[in-house]
This record gives C-alpha cells, structure tokens and sequence, in this order.
C-alpha cells in the first residue's frame, strides 16, 4: 500500500495505475475508520478499482463550536486497517497541502445544503463540497463512494456533480450497523454507555417506521412520522428532526414512494447523531 502525502505524489500514483489500465475507486474520508468505511472500500475493490482512502479532516466543514479540535484521529490505527484491506493507495494531505495560504476558493450548492444537517450546521456542506472538489480534481478517480448514512452529503455531492460536469460516478453504500443497531460512525466513539443505550432510540424509531411502510403499508408520512417522534420522545435526547424527504431535493413529502427517505436527528446531550431510511 502506498501512502502519500502530496498532491504531486498521489497523482503520479494514479496516473500510473490508469496506464496500466485500471480503474480508480475513490472513498474520501476523514480517519477514525469504523465498519461503515470497510464497506466503502470493499465495494470500490468488488469493482475492481484501484482503491485510494484519502484522510483528511477538513477544518472547512466545521462551524465554529463544533467539534473540529477533538474529532477522534488515530492516523497508525486507520494505516494498518488500510493495509488490512489491501486498499492500494492513501492520500494523507496536511491542512497546508489542501488549504495553502491565499487559498479563497469554495463550492456551495445552494437550496439543498440550507436544509436540515445545513440548517443546523450553516457552512457544513459548502466546506465539504469544498474538498471533496478538491480531491476529485486531485484523485481524478472513474468512481467515489459515499454511505448512504450521510444521505443529504450523497445527495448534495451527486448535485455537484452533475452541476459541474465530473465525469465521475458517485456511488452510494448502505448504511453499515453495529449489532445493537446504532449506525457506524467515527462520533460514536463520543458516547458513554448510558448515552450509548440513549442514542439507540432513533435506529429504533426509523427501525419500527420501516415495519409500519413494508409490512403493514402504511405510506402516510404524518402517520409515521409521528409515530416516529412518538418513540423518539419517549427517551432522554433532544429530537432535532424526523422527517419524510424526496431524496432527490430534500423537500418534505406526503407519501413514502420510490426515492424518499426519512431522515432523523437527535442530540445525546452534547452528542449529535444522525440517521435514515430510504427506499431508493
Ligand atoms: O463523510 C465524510 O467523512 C466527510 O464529510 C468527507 C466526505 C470525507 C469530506 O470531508
């Protein structure tokens, strides 16, 4: 496995990979890598890509009092779970490298990254559309895979695509669970056990509404949501929202059909986590 540190280098890399005529998988992340990433990587090498993990924790993505200094990194740790892998190359850019001095640029998608997570997190999805610009242009990979639990990132990441024209296919990947249900994420490390117990109520709530549109074929999204929010408020955490959404534009429907979804948010005390179903 290559590790690389500069743009220069991870290019040469790739450029020498599309001589010998393979396809590059693209999983960008920022580190602390948990079941959900494996999963990404495996279905970049199930394609038969040339897979490259860049990681890189991206200041821009973070509102002033989020969590940006203390967001879990353990760069020995994620390196010898990508040689597990047998992931072939890992781009590992320094702040400096990705954001030089005089660096002014950015990517907004306006509309649909003022909704929801970008309600509540103003500036998220202009810092991460940022980057994962950056690193396409960077990478330049034929695939980029994204999991399906960050729906509206997918979603505004799809957007962008098609906007501006890279001729890449955005992939997304089921949500990868823990067995009690909990969906894998790197902030799940945050939880003490009681909020651990806590945080399970939204995969419940999500998990009760799934049963309520395939078994018993209830499609009224008033009726599930506030069954939803029912569950929700019977546990110690702060609803944020529950909501029925076309996945498409993140607007809020009246039925569930084909390409919707429903998304959820919570806060466990300090602790925000997020959630979905979709039927896509
Ligand atoms: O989903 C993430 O880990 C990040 O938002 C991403 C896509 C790597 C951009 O920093």
């Amino acid at each position: 496995m290559e590790i690389l540190k500069t743009k220069r280098e991870i290019r040469a890399v790739v450029k020498k990979a599309k001589e010998s005529k393979r396809r590059i998988g693209f999983v960008p992340t920022m580190g602390y890598l948990h079941k959900g990433h494996l999963a990404l990587i495996q279905n970049s090498m199930e394609d038969g890509c040339f897979t490259v993990v860049s990681i890189f924790v991206n200041p821009l993505q973070f509102g002033p009092s989020e969590d940006f200094q203390r967001y879990p990194r353990d760069i020995e740790r994620d390196i010898s779970i990508l040689e597990k892998a047998k992931v072939d190359a890992v781009f590992l850019p320094s702040d400096d490298e990705m954001y030089p001095a005089g660096h002014l640029t950015v990517v907004s998608v306006p509309n649909l990254s003022g909704k929801f997570e970008g309600a509540i997190r103003p500036g998220h999805f202009t810092g991460v559309c940022t980057i994962v610009a950056k690193l396409f242009n960077i990478v330049q990979p034929h695939r980029a895979y994204f999991g399906w639990k960050d729906a509206q990132q997918l979603v505004v990441i799809r957007r962008m695509v098609k906007d501006l024209d890279f001729d890449i296919s955005v992939i997304g990947v089921q949500t990868v669970r823990e067995p009690d249900g909990l969906a894998a994420s790197s902030r799940n490390v945050y939880l003490s056990e009681d909020q651990r117990r806590r945080a399970l109520v939204l995969s419940r709530a999500l998990q009760e509404i799934r049963q309520m549109v395939e078994y018993n074929k209830i499609i009224d999204a008033e009726v599930l949501i506030s069954r939803g929010r029912e569950i929700i408020k019977s546990e110690q955490v702060e609803l944020q929202y529950l909501e029925a959404v076309e996945l498409e534009n993140f607007e809020i429907i009246k039925n569930i059909r084909k390409n919707t979804g429903i998304i959820g948010a919570i806060k466990v005390d300090k602790v925000r986590l997020i959630d979905n179903i979709i039927w896509d």
